[in-house]
């Protein structure tokens, strides 16, 4: 930890403010937490049409800082100017700000294409007019599609997106790619594989707009009651035991990798314009193996069906994470058994205090 440490008392020198779109989101918001804990000033921008303004006491509650909030919807090119007019002195955006639900986007293609590509293109013609020299984009291993070789590498070439959701995470990518290239700034694209977990206080944590998709909210809702029974999507694939496989990474070490790109950029590691880092653990693991680690951490029987496979999903994916090893010096620590505990707590947390987050089945409020 000595390194690191000494690299935030460095920092601190050289760092400016730092803004985080979607900041009151479940990994924006534990990417601001761990950015503030590493000596950065961070402000955020979130327009909490899926998110939840009250994130922003818990991250007040676990690192002492206020951070301020602009409910700003960045498909307005004038008010996400006027937060830059606003701060001067930002030096690095973290753009988590999109949404993200593949099924709502095979639905509403156009909704998605919107909303997830003027937000970015409006950014960028800020980060253009304001010179903000490092730009950090969350993308998604959708991007690869079904791979040929597991694990995939930052070299795998990406196969057609299975959603409207996967397309604009590719599109984006391609945007920054491009505007990098005059740009003048510095850029990295982090494919997340799949976020999971809650921050160990379990005063922040995934919070699912109305019914859940992904699979670690589900189990922690179907343990305490909230779903009746899940639905493991098919077991008849070609795996060690006929589920799927996916690569789960807790939130906390997505966070850091965050902290530590923005590092690298500050300390002129990064020749290349713009370059991509896969941030998962290495380790695939089925469906059934979660649901059976969840189990044995929450000393619950869960109750599940195996039923048919959920159109669009992929057999198999999970990173080889070499290159953000070395070049970012990142080491995912938490286990999957980690996951599923701090998932749970958070769950459990939730059911307890719904005074603070209000009910889980309807809208935010
Ligand atoms: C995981 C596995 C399901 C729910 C998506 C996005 C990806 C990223 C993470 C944002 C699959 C199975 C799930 C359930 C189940 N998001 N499952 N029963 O589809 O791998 O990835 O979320 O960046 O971009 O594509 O995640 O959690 O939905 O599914 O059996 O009730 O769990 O079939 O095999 P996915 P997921």
């Amino acid at each position: 930890m000595f390194p690191d440490k000494i690299l935030t008392f460095v920092g601190i020198f050289f760092m400016g403010k730092i803004l985080v779109t979607g900041g009151c989101g479940f990994i924006g918001s534990h990417t601001i937490v761990d950015l503030v804990e590493n000596g950065y000033e961070v402000i955020s921008a979130d327009n909490n049409s899926r998110s939840n303004p009250n994130v922003m006491e818990g991250i007040a509650q676990i690192t002492g800082k206020k951070v301020k909030n602009y409910k700003v919807d960045l498909c307005n090119y004038d008010d996400t100017f006027a937060i830059f007019q606003e701060n001067d002195d930002i030096s690095g955006i973290i753009h988590f700000a999109a949404y993200k639900a593949v099924g709502e986007s095979v639905e509403q293609p156009l909704l998605y294409f919107e909303n997830n590509l003027l937000s970015l293109i409006n950014l960028l013609k800020c980060v253009q007019e304001f010179r903000i020299p490092h730009f950090v984009f969350s993308s998604s291993c959708t991007v690869y599609g079904e791979p040929d070789e597991i694990p995939v590498t930052e070299k795998t070439v990406p196969k057609p997106a299975a959603s409207p959701y996967g397309y604009t995470k590719q599109m984006s990518e391609q945007i920054i790619n491009e505007f990098s290239k005059t740009a003048g700034n510095k850029n990295i694209l982090l494919r997340y594989f799949n976020p999971a977990g809650a921050h160990p206080s379990a005063i922040i944590g995934e919070m699912p707009l109305g019914k859940p998709q992904n699979l670690v909210p589900v189990i922690t809702q179907t343990a305490i009651g909230r779903i009746p029974k899940m639905m493991v999507f098919g077991n008849d694939y070609p795996t060690r035991d006929g589920s799927n496989i996916r690569d789960f990474i807790h939130v906390c070490d997505l966070a850091h990798a965050h902290t530590l790109a923005l590092r690298n950029l500050e300390q002129d590691r990064q020749p290349e314009a713009c370059k991509v880092y896969n941030l998962g653990t290495g380790n695939g693991i089925t469906v059934l193996e979660a649901i059976h680690a969840f189990e044995k951490v929450s000393g619950t029987r869960l109750n599940y069906e195996i039923g048919p496979r959920r159109p669009g999903d992929i057999v198999a994916i999970y990173a080889n994470n070499d290159l953000a090893r070395t070049a970012l010096g990142w080491n995912p620590r938490y286990s999957l058994e980690e996951i599923m505990a701090t998932a749970w707590k958070w769950e459990q947390r939730l059911k307890a205090d719904e005074t603070v987050f209000g009910s889980q089945d309807g809208e935010l409020n």
